[in-house]
């Protein structure tokens, strides 16, 4: 195992009907900005139980964070912000808003042009006090120190961390899941099934608890994923899908192995050029970066094929065939469509990705370092 620091320091007010807990979770003198996205909230009930849940406070809002939050619309909040003197943030939304705010957070004490932060790594030296509730279940954003904030006029998508913008709770109310329509269901499911795989499937680090924890992961997503399609659906279901999403990014499975993110990296530029999901993005590389990456990831590609796809192994490579073709199977069977033609992006693809993966510096992505623009350009090509 390799050495590693972890703590995680989001408080999680987990269950139907914490959003009360809203109330308790901010200090009462707080001046607050709560920062939502196109609307959905107002039409859930989310958006009231907030407003009940801070009534004793003093807040005011910002709408309008889109999907893959634009760098123009979070300046316009920290804007707001500087004006009207707030000094606490409340994100309620899926990643694209908690994103949004984590930078809002950042920029608002930022000294300089914080485009800096994303653009250069320019270091965060202080950060707006966050607060979170989650609506969509996928990024893990809810409780780690990452973001990803996109320039629409340079088409760059770029993330930053610190740990000054971790959250310091986040209400996770199952409920709120009953308004996702299937198409964010879906994104969900894939975003943080790769999240665990892009952790766990690498090369061996004897990380025992790392393994069994994503293998739980993987496992119960598999299971209880395709369940979020029912008709009937019980609340355990959605519970258990949202702690899963969590999970798998909140920095424990990661902690002491390697980890590999080439194919988030891929989709990053991917949704810049051609803005497509994000999940999207995801289930269109992942088979395609396993295969390409198979001989490097042997030993945990048959590791995953036997203790989470539950494959007798007799021939190795046979074996590892079925294990990809399994989680493509996996993806389909949560309704996500898996090519690029399915989205009709065409051949351009490949050379338009390649480049803004040069321009960027992502020419030896992975747990090896291996993946070369020549790799990218053969994952990409092979995922037409
Ligand atoms: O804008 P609103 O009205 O909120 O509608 C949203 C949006 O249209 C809707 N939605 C959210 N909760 C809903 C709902 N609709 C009905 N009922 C609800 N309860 O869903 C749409 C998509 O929302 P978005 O926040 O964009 O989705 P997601 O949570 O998948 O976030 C994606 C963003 O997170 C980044 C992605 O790159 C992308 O920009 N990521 C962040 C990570 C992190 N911070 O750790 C890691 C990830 O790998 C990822 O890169
Ligand atoms: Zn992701």
């Amino acid at each position: 195992m390799l050495n590693f620091s972890f703590v995680n320091t989001t408080q999680i007010h987990f269950g139907e009907g914490q959003i009360t807990q809203l109330a308790k979770s901010i200090a009462p003198d707080a001046k607050i900005l709560v920062v939502y996205g196109g609307g959905s909230i107002k039409h859930n009930g989310v958006y009231q139980q907030v407003e009940s849940a801070l009534s004793g406070h003093s807040w005011g809002e910002f709408s309008g964070i889109e999907p893959n939050p634009s760098y123009q619309t979070c300046m316009a909040a920290v804007e707001k912000i500087k004006q009207e003197n707030y000094d606490y943030i409340l994100a309620v939304g899926g990643g694209s808003v908690i994103d949004g705010c984590k930078f809002i957070a950042a920029a608002a004490k930022f000294d300089g042009e914080p485009w800096d932060i994303l653009a250069k790594g320019a270091k965060v030296e202080s950060a707006l006090p966050l607060g979170v509730v989650l609506t969509l279940p996928a990024t893990g954003s809810e409780s780690n120190s990452f973001s990803v904030v996109s320039n629409k006029e340079t088409n760059d998508k770029l993330p930053f961390a610190s740990p000054l913008v971790q959250p310091l709770f986040a209400v996770l109310d199952p409920n709120v899941m009953a308004s996702l329509p299937i198409r964010q269901l879906t994104n969900g499911v894939v975003d943080a099934f790769v999240h665990v795989m892009e952790q766990y499937l690498t090369y061996p680090a004897n990380g025992k608890v790392q393994d069994r924890f994503a293998e739980g992961l993987l496992l119960t997503l598999m299971e209880e994923g395709p369940k979020l399609f029912d008709e009937e659906i019980c609340v355990d279901t959605r519970a258990n899908v949202m702690w899963a999403a969590t999970m798998a990014l909140n920095g424990l499975i990661g902690a002491g192995v390697p980890q590999d993110w080439s194919t988030h990296m891929l989709g990053h530029e991917i949704t810049a050029l051609y803005g497509l999901d994000h999940a999207q993005t995801l289930a269109i590389i992942l088979p395609r970066m396993l295969q390409a990456q198979r001989a490097m990831k042997r030993e945990k590609l048959l590791q995953y094929a036997q203790r989470v796809l539950g494959i007798e192994v007799q021939d190795e490579e046979q074996a590892i065939n079925e294990a990809i073709a399994q989680t493509e199977s996996f993806f389909h069977k949560v309704k996500m469509k898996t090519r690029f033609s399915d989205y009709q992006v065409t051949e351009d693809v490949v050379e338009r990705v390649v480049a803004q993966l040069e321009r960027h510096g992502m020419t030896a992505l992975g747990e090896h370092q291996a993946v070369t623009l020549e790799v990218s350009r053969n994952v990409l090509r092979a995922s037409l």
